[in-house]
């Protein structure tokens, strides 16, 4: 018996930037909540919402103030029940992202812990009297100088997101009541941040610097991860049918696939194949991937996220037949597949022109790291407009707007509504396509890569992907009907004439 989220396509929304419901400008549950219709036609069984808890928004809701409420940027608690319930009358489930490695320096546990080196929550947190060699991941040292208390606190991400210490059983204890609550609160799961990140341990060794480029060793993957992920997953699976999605902060597929599985939670982010900067290596990766999921773990398949360039430029070069093959690979392929919002309509980066069009965190670090290491204004906007996750979280383009107000918190794209309408279409035929018995079992009959062309039998159904130049394939499997194609195909008793970029499926 299959679990629901293994025969389950997931959607990524992006809070702030999916429909706006109350004219601010910024997207919310009112919006969300409209859009349900739309999202069932599509086809999709599952929603990862981006965090909606209270929050300064350094990280866009990253850096969480309140475990236990709702941004009011988003609505109310009531506006996401009414979404969840809207969600689940339409077959859809919904997970929650759960930031527990940090929280915001604005978290009340924060501001006890600051108050004195002796309070009862300084040990929440990391504190160190003289800062090791650690980089933040968005750049800079990973501590921060705190005056009042004279000593520093450790923050792998932003300076306003402190991470937790999780070698304190005060601060799991509290945060298994986080998942309660929300669990209590009728979501079906948990997509789990940075998890790989938690401090288990104090031994703060100096992390290897190579090439001037700092290796994460020591912070990360420290020793009892392993066993804290499979805590944290039969902690969930113990209160029910859940589901839990790792982001493994690597794209090593050995780091990423271990703590995938009965033992650790459910499946994890396959950033090695989802993140990469070219469709050179997708193949390899898939082939790879193919081995190790062979036991019947499920990996995730995915092209688009809040936190990279979006396919249609990164992968697709703004050609919607590529991005149709991309499609087609992630919706057949063995894995849960992951749609990012407006990748199923062709929407294209948002490259921000300047630095006031810049919102993003990690791109302004990087700006202002360009400018401290002697480059020009213009050099640093080119170092930013390259590191900026802006690009990918301009609102979707909806027919009648995003929002009704003028200007949205982020800058706009221009949107191609007959591209999307195709886009769509595509999508839809293979989201329901995917629904059958044939593209949930685990695995594949028959896998085969021949140079740029991928080939596969799941179920009753062949796919042929190709990444490359026209060629020509032997028809090995006699009758072939075709099902969905994105361009023009010949086929005959004895072979099948593809063209650049064909993707097919047929039924054998
Ligand atoms: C994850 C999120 C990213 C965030 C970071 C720190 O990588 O996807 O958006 O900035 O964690 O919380
Ligand atoms: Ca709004």
């Amino acid at each position: 018996m299959l679990k629901w989220w293994q025969e389950t396509v997931f959607y990524e929304i992006y809070m702030p930037s999916f429909k706006d419901g109350n004219g601010d400008g910024i997207g919310d549950f009112k919006g969300l909540l409209e859009k349900v219709p739309y999202l069932a036609e599509l086809g999709v069984g599952g929603i990862w919402l981006t965090p909606f808890y209270p929050s300064p928004k350094v990280d866009n809701g990253y850096d969480v103030s309140d475990y236990y409420a709702v941004d009011p940027d988003y609505g109310t608690m009531a506006d996401l029940e009414a979404f969840v319930a809207e969600a689940h009358r339409h077959g859809i489930r919904v997970i929650a992202d759960m930031v527990v490695n940090h929280v915001s320096t604005e978290h009340a546990w924060f501001k006890e812990a600051r108050r004195s080196q002796d309070d009862a929550k300084r040990d929440w947190f990391v504190w160190q009297d003289a800062p090791n060699n650690w980089e933040s991941f968005f750049g800079g040292s990973a501590w921060e100088w705190d005056e009042p208390t004279g000593q520093y606190y450790y923050h792998s991400f932003a300076t306003e997101q402190v991470d937790l210490n999780w070698a304190n059983p005060e601060v799991e204890r509290e945060i298994w009541k986080v998942f309660d609550f929300w669990l209590d609160k009728g979501l079906d799961g948990f997509r789990l941040d940075v998890i790989n990140n938690l401090t288990l341990t104090q031994d703060f060794m100096d992390n290897p610097v190579a090439d001037g480029c700092q290796r994460h060793i020591f912070d990360k993957d420290q020793p009892g991860m392993m066993a804290k992920m499979a805590e944290i997953g039969a902690r969930i699976r113990a209160r029910g049918d859940y589901f839990t999605v790792g982001e493994i902060s690597s794209d090593n597929l050995a780091e990423i696939e271990r703590y995938a599985g009965a033992d650790g939670l459910d499946v994890t982010f396959n950033f090695n194949f989802g993140s990469v900067a070219s469709r050179d290596g997708i193949i390899a990766e898939l082939a790879r991937m193919q081995q190790v999921y062979a036991d019947g773990r499920m990996p995730t398949l995915f092209f688009g996220s809040h936190d990279m360039s979006r396919s249609w430029n990164r992968l697709a070069d703004g050609r919607e037949d590529v991005a149709q093959l991309l499609a087609m690979l992630m919706l057949t392929a063995h894995g849960v597949p992951f749609v990012y919002f407006g990748e199923e309509i062709g929407m294209a980066d948002f490259v921000p022109e300047s630095t006031r069009e810049m919102r993003d965190v990690q791109g302004i670090y990087a700006y202002e790291l360009a400018l401290l290491d002697g480059k020009s204004e213009r050099e640093a906007l080119i170092v930013a407009q390259e590191k900026t996750r802006d690009k990918a979280r301009a609102p979707m383009t909806w027919p009648e707007g995003f929002s009704d107000k003028a200007v949205a918190w982020i800058g706009e794209v221009t949107p191609d509504f007959a591209r999307g309408q195709r886009m769509f279409a595509f999508y839809q035929a293979l989201i329901a396509l995917r629904k059958t018995a044939d593209f949930c079992e685990p695995g594949y009959r028959e896998f085969e890569v021949d140079g740029e062309l991928l080939t596969y039998v799941r179920g009753d159904y062949l796919v042929c992907l190709n990444f490359g130049a026209a060629r020509e394939m032997e028809n090995k499997w006699g009758d072939l009907t075709e099902v969905l194609a994105n361009r023009h195909m010949v086929v005959d008793a004895n072979r099948v004439v593809l063209p650049a970029f064909a993707a097919v499926i047929f039924k054998i």
